[in-house]
């Protein structure tokens, strides 16, 4: 089964990725992740995409396209990805029906995080990662105590270059008018099932776990 996780900026989508490769064995694809990665190692694509990272605008179709094509030719992840961060736009979602296809797969669910927009610039302000694991953690409403690996001792904790103020408005008109017209496109196909993500990080989980414990039975 793969599930596109959908939702703003902020919404949960990293932290309940986490919580489905623990629970069910997904493999996450989060195309954010991709890019960061891009970033630090420095490479061409890293100064065409940096300025548009960082002020909140999407990068090219094309090179996020090749991102995600490079990693469906992967069989050890057949059939359990969680698309985060990706599709986009409506080209995107159409690209990835089709790359999907070509891969003999397809996407089976998508989970609709929903948020009311005032609280998303907090979770995004507070929010710091394990500079060793990349758990994520808020300084508001999930305190970064401990991780799970020895090895984090030596931690430092992360914020993100692009989780300020000024880039989280743009982040979110982009979503409005980009991003959130996929939702009907998913819907004329049945496999929207709304998520209540205002509610605690441990109650997101339980009600995904619920939908896709339905799912597989
Ligand atoms: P990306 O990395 O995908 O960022 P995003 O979509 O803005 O989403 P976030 O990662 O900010 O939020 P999230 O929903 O994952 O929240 P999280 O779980 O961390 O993209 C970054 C940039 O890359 C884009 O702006 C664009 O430039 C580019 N890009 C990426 N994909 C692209 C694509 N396909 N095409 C073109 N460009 C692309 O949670 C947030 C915080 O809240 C955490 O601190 C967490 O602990 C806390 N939290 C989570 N759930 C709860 C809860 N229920 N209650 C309280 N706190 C919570
Ligand atoms: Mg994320």
């Amino acid at each position: 089964m793969n599930i596109v996780i959908f939702g703003p900026p902020g919404a949960g989508k990293g932290t309940q990725s986490a919580f489905l490769i623990n629970q069910f064995n997904f493999f996450q694809l989060s195309t954010g992740d991709l890019l960061r990665n891009e970033l630090k190692s420095g490479s061409t694509l890293a100064s065409e995409i940096e300025n548009l990272m960082n002020t909140g605008k999407l990068v090219s179709d094309d090179i996020i396209n090749n991102l995600i094509e490079k990693k469906l030719t992967d069989q050890s992840i057949e059939n359990r990805i969680i698309f985060d961060g990706f599709p986009r736009n409506i080209e995107q979602a159409k690209t990835l029906d089709s790359l999907l296809g070509k891969y003999s797969q397809s996407i089976s669910l998508v989970l609709n995080l929903k948020v009311d927009y005032p609280i998303l610039s907090k979770r995004i302000s507070g929010r710091v990662s394990c500079s060793v694991c990349k758990k994520t953690f808020n300084e508001f409403f999930d305190p970064p105590v401990s991780c799970d690996h020895l090895d984090c001792k030596t931690r430092t904790l992360i914020k993100r270059s692009d989780d300020n103020e000024e880039t989280v408005t743009k982040r979110l008109k982009i979503y409005d008018e980009s991003t959130l017209p996929i939702l009907d496109y998913y819907k004329d196909k049945g496999i929207v099932v709304d998520v209540d993500a205002m509610t605690e990080i441990a109650k997101v989980s339980e009600q995904i776990s619920n939908i896709i414990k339905d799912l597989k039975s």
